[in-house]
């Protein structure tokens, strides 16, 4: 059904390819990086690329922060081993800021193909969907990406200043990670707020990893169950794992 606005869809090509009607490229002709992140598969591939190195980061994350359970020596040791990971073939802190890099620039890229996409999306989206029950039921996923990935990357923010810098912490020590990390939880307000990130994040990453795997085109109902077991299974360790800490630390398990 038309409502008769007169809004433009951009022709298919246009869309798909990222080139104009005539095969005019608008910017960087000629670099096929370029011309395939301006199509709607390019900004998905880059979405799940740097979804995965995101994901591997949380979920090694989390495994390393169970080290909390081993006291203050092993938690202290690990972040102390992380620092110095890789020397004396790189710098000490080499490594870490070779990762720190690859964090920053995926983040930068899932945010922009995101925001990208959902622009691309609005702007082609035809009026008459609005009524369908996929559209709605669509979009209540998509929408939730959105939400849930806004408050997700404000956590990141704050937590950054409250473990990594210690901007926000009320008694940070340089290199005492255990004893951040318990005083920092010891807060309730803080820990709440860490619990209710963390089951955030980890509806976002079930959805992500749901959505990734359409993107790579692995959506057939032979995998579905599988996907959908498998995203479930990952975000769940995720969330276990993390929203245990400041329940450990908020009924004294750990102190
Ligand atoms: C309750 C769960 C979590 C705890 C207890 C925790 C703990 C910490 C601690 C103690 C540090 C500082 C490490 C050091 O200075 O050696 C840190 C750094 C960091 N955390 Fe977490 N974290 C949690 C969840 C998360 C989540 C969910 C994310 C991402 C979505 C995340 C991303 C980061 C990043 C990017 C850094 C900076 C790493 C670096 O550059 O050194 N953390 N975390």
């Amino acid at each position: 059904m038309s409502t008769g606005t007169t809004e433009r869809r951009p022709p298919t090509d246009e869309r798909t390819t990222g080139t104009t009607p005539r095969g005019r490229r608008p910017l960087l002709q000629g670099n096929w990086a370029a011309d395939f992140y301006r199509s709607a598969i390019g900004k998905k591939a880059v979405m799940a690329i740097s979804g995965v190195v995101l994901l591997g980061y949380v979920f090694l994350h989390m495994v390393g922060n169970l080290k909390l359970y081993f006291g203050p020596e092993g938690m202290d040791e690990y972040a102390e081993w992380l620092r110095a990971f890789g020397a004396p073939a790189v710098p000490e802190m080499g490594a870490l800021w070779g990762v720190r890099v690859l964090l920053i620039v995926a983040f930068a890229l899932h945010i922009h193909a995101a925001v990208a996409l959902t622009l691309m999306n609005r702007r082609a989206r035809p009026q008459g969907y609005r009524a369908s029950r996929d559209y709605v039921s669509v979009t209540y996923a998509a929408r939730t990406m959105r939400w849930s990935g806004v408050i997700v990357a404000l956590f990141v923010i704050y937590h950054l200043l409250h473990f990594t810098t210690g901007t926000v912490h009320p008694d940070f020590v340089e290199g005492s990670v255990y004893h951040n990390v318990v005083v920092g939880f010891q807060q309730w307000p803080v820990a709440l707020f860490y619990i209710a990130a963390n089951l955030l994040l980890g509806l976002h990453i079930y959805h992500g990893a749901w959505s990734m795997f359409q993107s790579v085109g692995w959506n057939s109902p032979r995998f579905n169950g599988w996907r959908r077991g498998f995203s479930r299974a990952f975000a769940g360790v995720i969330v276990l794992g993390n929203v245990s800490f400041p329940i450990a630390v908020m009924t004294g398990v750990v102190s």
